[in-house]
Protein backbone atom coordinates (compact mmCIF):
# COMPACT_ATOMS: atom_id res chain seq x y z
CA UNK A 1 0.00 0.00 0.00
CA UNK A 2 1.76 3.37 -0.85
CA UNK A 3 1.24 6.38 1.64
CA UNK A 4 0.39 9.46 0.40
CA UNK A 5 3.01 12.14 0.57
CA UNK A 6 3.01 16.17 0.19
CA UNK A 7 6.51 17.11 -0.88
CA UNK A 8 7.39 21.10 -0.29
CA UNK A 9 10.44 21.51 -2.57
CA UNK A 10 12.43 24.75 -3.92
CA UNK A 11 13.98 22.91 -7.03
CA UNK A 12 16.74 22.92 -7.05
CA UNK A 13 19.11 20.17 -8.90
CA UNK A 14 18.97 17.96 -5.70
CA UNK A 15 15.30 18.59 -5.61
CA UNK A 16 14.93 16.93 -9.29
CA UNK A 17 16.12 13.61 -8.45
CA UNK A 18 14.50 13.87 -5.14
CA UNK A 19 11.07 14.39 -7.58
CA UNK A 20 12.10 11.77 -9.40
CA UNK A 21 12.54 9.31 -7.12
CA UNK A 22 9.24 10.29 -5.00
CA UNK A 23 7.17 9.78 -8.47
CA UNK A 24 8.43 6.66 -9.60
CA UNK A 25 9.22 5.03 -5.99
CA UNK A 26 6.32 2.59 -5.63
CA UNK A 27 6.15 2.68 -2.00
CA UNK A 28 4.86 6.57 -2.24
CA UNK A 29 1.97 8.50 -3.66
CA UNK A 30 2.47 12.34 -4.22
CA UNK A 31 -0.56 13.77 -3.78
CA UNK A 32 0.50 17.53 -3.84
CA UNK A 33 3.64 19.70 -4.64
CA UNK A 34 4.13 22.96 -3.14
CA UNK A 35 7.01 25.25 -3.76
CA UNK A 36 9.17 27.47 -1.88
CA UNK A 37 11.79 30.62 -2.36
CA UNK A 38 15.33 28.84 -1.54
CA UNK A 39 17.62 28.00 -3.97
CA UNK A 40 16.36 30.64 -5.96
CA UNK A 41 13.32 33.00 -6.41
CA UNK A 42 9.83 31.28 -5.83
CA UNK A 43 8.81 31.91 -9.44
CA UNK A 44 11.86 30.37 -10.87
CA UNK A 45 11.19 27.17 -8.14
CA UNK A 46 7.22 27.18 -9.11
CA UNK A 47 8.38 27.32 -13.36
CA UNK A 48 10.77 24.22 -12.52
CA UNK A 49 9.09 22.62 -10.77
CA UNK A 50 6.27 22.36 -13.25
CA UNK A 51 8.72 21.70 -15.81
CA UNK A 52 9.68 18.65 -13.88
CA UNK A 53 6.04 17.30 -13.50
CA UNK A 54 5.75 17.77 -17.59
CA UNK A 55 8.97 15.86 -18.37
CA UNK A 56 7.47 13.33 -16.30
CA UNK A 57 3.68 13.56 -17.37
CA UNK A 58 3.11 13.43 -13.75
CA UNK A 59 -0.42 14.35 -12.90
CA UNK A 60 0.10 16.04 -10.23
CA UNK A 61 -1.48 19.40 -8.60
CA UNK A 62 1.29 22.48 -7.94
CA UNK A 63 0.80 25.39 -5.46
CA UNK A 64 3.37 28.04 -5.33
CA UNK A 65 4.49 29.17 -1.86
CA UNK A 66 6.59 31.67 0.16
CA UNK A 67 7.83 34.10 -1.95
CA UNK A 68 10.30 35.29 1.21
CA UNK A 69 11.24 33.86 4.57
CA UNK A 70 8.92 34.76 7.23
CA UNK A 71 11.34 37.31 8.39
CA UNK A 72 14.28 37.51 6.56
CA UNK A 73 15.25 38.87 3.01
CA UNK A 74 16.04 35.88 0.53
CA UNK A 75 19.63 34.55 0.21
CA UNK A 76 19.59 32.30 -2.40
CA UNK A 77 22.33 28.89 -3.37
CA UNK A 78 22.32 29.92 -7.00
CA UNK A 79 25.77 29.44 -6.99
CA UNK A 80 25.43 26.27 -6.25
CA UNK A 81 22.25 25.38 -8.88
CA UNK A 82 22.77 28.06 -10.95
CA UNK A 83 21.04 31.27 -11.79
CA UNK A 84 17.61 29.09 -13.09
CA UNK A 85 18.19 26.65 -10.54
CA UNK A 86 18.22 23.95 -12.97
CA UNK A 87 21.27 25.26 -15.23
CA UNK A 88 21.97 22.50 -17.95
CA UNK A 89 18.90 21.16 -19.52
CA UNK A 90 16.37 23.08 -21.95
CA UNK A 91 12.75 21.68 -20.88
CA UNK A 92 10.23 21.65 -23.24
CA UNK A 93 7.34 24.20 -23.60
CA UNK A 94 3.86 23.55 -21.37
CA UNK A 95 0.80 25.38 -20.34
CA UNK A 96 0.61 23.82 -16.97
CA UNK A 97 -0.30 26.24 -14.24
CA UNK A 98 0.02 26.07 -10.95
CA UNK A 99 -3.43 26.23 -8.47
CA UNK A 100 -5.37 29.10 -7.70
CA UNK A 101 -4.32 29.43 -4.03
CA UNK A 102 -1.19 29.62 -2.05
CA UNK A 103 0.74 26.34 -1.08
CA UNK A 104 -0.31 26.66 2.78
CA UNK A 105 -3.80 26.48 1.97
CA UNK A 106 -3.13 23.77 -0.78
CA UNK A 107 -1.60 21.86 1.80
CA UNK A 108 -4.78 22.68 4.17
CA UNK A 109 -7.24 21.62 1.81
CA UNK A 110 -5.98 18.15 1.45
CA UNK A 111 -4.93 17.64 4.50
CA UNK A 112 -8.64 18.37 5.66
CA UNK A 113 -10.17 16.31 3.19
CA UNK A 114 -7.37 13.11 3.54
CA UNK A 115 -9.24 10.23 4.30
CA UNK A 116 -6.06 8.70 6.05
CA UNK A 117 -3.07 11.03 7.85
CA UNK A 118 -0.11 12.63 4.83
CA UNK A 119 3.19 12.63 5.24
CA UNK A 120 4.54 16.17 4.83
CA UNK A 121 8.49 16.33 3.15
CA UNK A 122 9.88 19.48 3.02
CA UNK A 123 13.60 19.77 1.08
CA UNK A 124 13.71 23.41 0.77
CA UNK A 125 13.26 26.40 3.81
CA UNK A 126 10.77 25.81 6.40
CA UNK A 127 8.67 28.82 5.02
CA UNK A 128 5.32 27.07 4.09
CA UNK A 129 5.21 24.44 6.78
CA UNK A 130 5.18 27.40 9.42
CA UNK A 131 2.49 29.20 7.64
CA UNK A 132 0.30 26.69 7.70
CA UNK A 133 0.70 25.56 11.25
CA UNK A 134 0.32 29.26 11.92
CA UNK A 135 -2.69 29.99 9.84
CA UNK A 136 -4.26 25.84 10.33
CA UNK A 137 -3.37 24.55 13.53
CA UNK A 138 -6.59 22.05 12.98
CA UNK A 139 -5.21 20.22 10.28
CA UNK A 140 -2.21 18.74 12.48
CA UNK A 141 -4.34 16.09 13.09
CA UNK A 142 -3.98 14.35 9.60
CA UNK A 143 -0.11 15.16 9.56
CA UNK A 144 1.64 11.80 9.89
CA UNK A 145 4.85 13.09 10.12
CA UNK A 146 7.04 16.03 8.41
CA UNK A 147 10.23 14.33 7.16
CA UNK A 148 12.66 17.27 6.37
CA UNK A 149 16.39 17.83 4.60
CA UNK A 150 17.65 20.29 6.99
CA UNK A 151 20.00 21.01 9.41
CA UNK A 152 23.16 19.83 10.99
CA UNK A 153 24.29 18.20 14.15
CA UNK A 154 27.76 19.15 13.30
CA UNK A 155 29.46 21.48 11.22
CA UNK A 156 26.67 23.67 7.97
CA UNK A 157 26.94 24.21 4.69
CA UNK A 158 25.72 27.82 4.49
CA UNK A 159 27.21 29.08 7.67
CA UNK A 160 29.99 27.70 9.57
CA UNK A 161 27.32 26.15 11.90
CA UNK A 162 23.94 26.64 9.67
CA UNK A 163 22.50 24.27 6.75
CA UNK A 164 21.36 26.19 3.96
CA UNK A 165 17.24 25.38 4.31
CA UNK A 166 17.81 26.31 7.88
CA UNK A 167 19.92 28.92 8.18
CA UNK A 168 17.61 30.36 4.82
CA UNK A 169 14.21 30.67 7.31
CA UNK A 170 15.42 30.47 10.75
CA UNK A 171 12.13 31.69 12.95
CA UNK A 172 10.02 28.79 10.26
CA UNK A 173 12.59 26.44 11.06
CA UNK A 174 12.07 27.38 15.32
CA UNK A 175 8.36 27.02 14.81
CA UNK A 176 8.13 23.80 13.02
CA UNK A 177 10.33 22.21 15.59
CA UNK A 178 8.60 23.78 18.38
CA UNK A 179 5.30 22.49 16.47
CA UNK A 180 5.02 19.09 18.78
CA UNK A 181 4.99 17.40 14.88
CA UNK A 182 6.00 13.96 14.39
CA UNK A 183 9.47 15.14 13.06
CA UNK A 184 12.13 12.92 10.86
CA UNK A 185 15.39 15.25 10.45
CA UNK A 186 17.50 13.94 7.30
CA UNK A 187 20.56 16.83 7.75
CA UNK A 188 24.21 17.07 6.94
CA UNK A 189 24.98 14.32 8.76
CA UNK A 190 23.81 11.98 6.63
CA UNK A 191 23.70 14.07 3.45
CA UNK A 192 27.20 14.81 3.05
CA UNK A 193 26.98 10.90 2.86
CA UNK A 194 24.76 10.66 0.68
CA UNK A 195 27.15 10.88 -2.35
CA UNK A 196 26.77 9.95 -5.65
CA UNK A 197 29.57 8.08 -7.46
CA UNK A 198 31.41 9.29 -10.80
CA UNK A 199 31.13 5.53 -11.95
CA UNK A 200 26.90 6.14 -11.80
CA UNK A 201 26.96 9.76 -12.81
CA UNK A 202 28.93 8.68 -15.97
CA UNK A 203 26.39 6.18 -16.69
CA UNK A 204 23.16 8.12 -16.02
CA UNK A 205 22.89 9.05 -19.75
CA UNK A 206 22.49 5.66 -21.22
CA UNK A 207 19.86 5.00 -18.46
CA UNK A 208 16.80 6.46 -19.52
CA UNK A 209 15.22 9.66 -20.81
CA UNK A 210 15.13 10.78 -16.29
CA UNK A 211 19.02 10.05 -16.45
CA UNK A 212 20.03 11.59 -19.52
CA UNK A 213 18.25 14.76 -18.12
CA UNK A 214 19.67 14.05 -14.57
CA UNK A 215 23.12 13.62 -15.76
CA UNK A 216 22.53 16.96 -18.00
CA UNK A 217 21.85 18.96 -14.73
CA UNK A 218 23.87 17.11 -12.70
CA UNK A 219 27.28 18.66 -14.55
CA UNK A 220 25.67 21.82 -13.27
CA UNK A 221 25.44 21.39 -9.82
CA UNK A 222 27.62 22.49 -7.18
CA UNK A 223 27.29 20.12 -4.05
CA UNK A 224 30.29 18.11 -4.92
CA UNK A 225 31.67 17.38 -8.78
CA UNK A 226 30.92 14.59 -11.55
CA UNK A 227 34.72 13.69 -11.39
CA UNK A 228 34.58 13.19 -7.17
CA UNK A 229 30.63 12.79 -6.30
CA UNK A 230 27.62 14.79 -5.56
CA UNK A 231 26.32 14.74 -2.74
CA UNK A 232 22.04 14.21 -2.95
CA UNK A 233 20.75 15.79 0.06
CA UNK A 234 16.97 15.87 -0.68
CA UNK A 235 17.27 12.27 -2.10
CA UNK A 236 18.06 11.34 1.48
CA UNK A 237 14.65 12.73 2.60
CA UNK A 238 12.49 10.23 0.05
CA UNK A 239 15.16 7.56 0.63
CA UNK A 240 13.93 7.53 4.17
CA UNK A 241 10.08 7.16 3.13
CA UNK A 242 11.14 4.44 1.19
CA UNK A 243 13.73 2.66 2.96
CA UNK A 244 14.11 3.46 6.44
CA UNK A 245 16.05 0.53 7.41
CA UNK A 246 18.96 2.28 5.68
CA UNK A 247 19.26 5.09 8.24
CA UNK A 248 19.97 5.32 11.87
CA UNK A 249 17.77 7.54 14.09
CA UNK A 250 18.16 8.77 17.93
CA UNK A 251 15.37 10.49 19.22
CA UNK A 252 16.64 14.31 20.11
CA UNK A 253 15.67 17.79 21.53
CA UNK A 254 16.68 19.90 18.59
CA UNK A 255 16.95 23.69 19.16
CA UNK A 256 16.76 26.29 16.25
CA UNK A 257 19.09 29.15 17.05
CA UNK A 258 17.31 32.87 15.77
CA UNK A 259 19.23 35.19 17.49
CA UNK A 260 23.13 34.58 17.32
CA UNK A 261 24.66 36.87 14.72
CA UNK A 262 27.49 34.07 13.44
CA UNK A 263 24.85 31.62 14.59
CA UNK A 264 21.11 31.53 13.48
CA UNK A 265 19.84 28.84 11.77
CA UNK A 266 22.32 26.60 13.48
CA UNK A 267 20.20 23.94 14.74
CA UNK A 268 21.60 22.56 18.37
CA UNK A 269 21.18 19.15 18.38
CA UNK A 270 21.45 17.88 21.78
CA UNK A 271 22.76 13.53 21.09
CA UNK A 272 24.13 13.20 25.01
CA UNK A 273 20.27 15.17 26.62
CA UNK A 274 22.73 17.57 28.12
CA UNK A 275 19.67 20.18 28.28
CA UNK A 276 17.11 18.12 29.97
CA UNK A 277 14.41 18.21 27.12
CA UNK A 278 11.85 16.25 25.75
CA UNK A 279 13.12 14.58 22.36
CA UNK A 280 11.12 16.83 19.64
CA UNK A 281 12.81 15.04 16.21
CA UNK A 282 13.84 11.70 15.16
CA UNK A 283 17.64 12.85 14.14
CA UNK A 284 19.08 10.61 10.94
CA UNK A 285 22.30 10.00 12.14
CA UNK A 286 23.88 7.26 9.81
CA UNK A 287 23.26 6.15 6.81
CA UNK A 288 24.16 2.59 4.90
CA UNK A 289 25.71 4.43 1.86
CA UNK A 290 25.58 1.42 -0.08
CA UNK A 291 22.13 1.03 0.55
CA UNK A 292 21.67 4.37 -0.63
CA UNK A 293 23.25 4.18 -3.47
CA UNK A 294 21.11 0.92 -4.42
CA UNK A 295 18.01 1.83 -3.63
CA UNK A 296 18.44 5.44 -6.20
CA UNK A 297 20.03 2.86 -8.36
CA UNK A 298 16.60 0.87 -8.09
CA UNK A 299 13.93 4.01 -8.29
CA UNK A 300 16.04 6.00 -11.17
CA UNK A 301 15.48 2.65 -13.09
CA UNK A 302 11.82 2.90 -12.96
CA UNK A 303 11.97 6.56 -14.35
CA UNK A 304 10.92 7.50 -17.82
O1 LIG B 1 21.68 22.05 2.32
C1 LIG B 1 21.13 21.37 1.22
C2 LIG B 1 19.77 21.87 0.91
O2 LIG B 1 19.87 23.21 0.43
C3 LIG B 1 19.07 21.10 -0.22
O3 LIG B 1 17.68 21.11 -0.01
C4 LIG B 1 19.42 21.88 -1.45
O4 LIG B 1 18.42 21.75 -2.47
C5 LIG B 1 19.41 23.28 -0.91
O5 LIG B 1 18.07 23.73 -0.90
CA1 LIG C 1 16.11 21.70 -1.77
Amino acid sequence: MSQPIILDTDPGIDDAAAIAAVLFAPELDLKLMTTVAGNVSVEKTTRNALQLLHFWQADVPLAQGAAAPLLRPLRDAAYVHGESGMEGYDFIDHQRQPLAKPAFQAIRDLLMHSPEPVTLVAIGPLTNIALLLSQYPECQFNIRRLVIMGGSAGRGNFTPNAEFNIAIDPEAAARVFQSGLPIVMCGLDVTNQAVLTPEYLAALPTLNKTGEMLHALFSHYRSGSMNSGLRMHDLCAIAYLARPEIFTLKPCFVAVETQGTYTAGTTVVDIEGRLGQPANAEVALGLDVEGFRRWVAEVLALAL
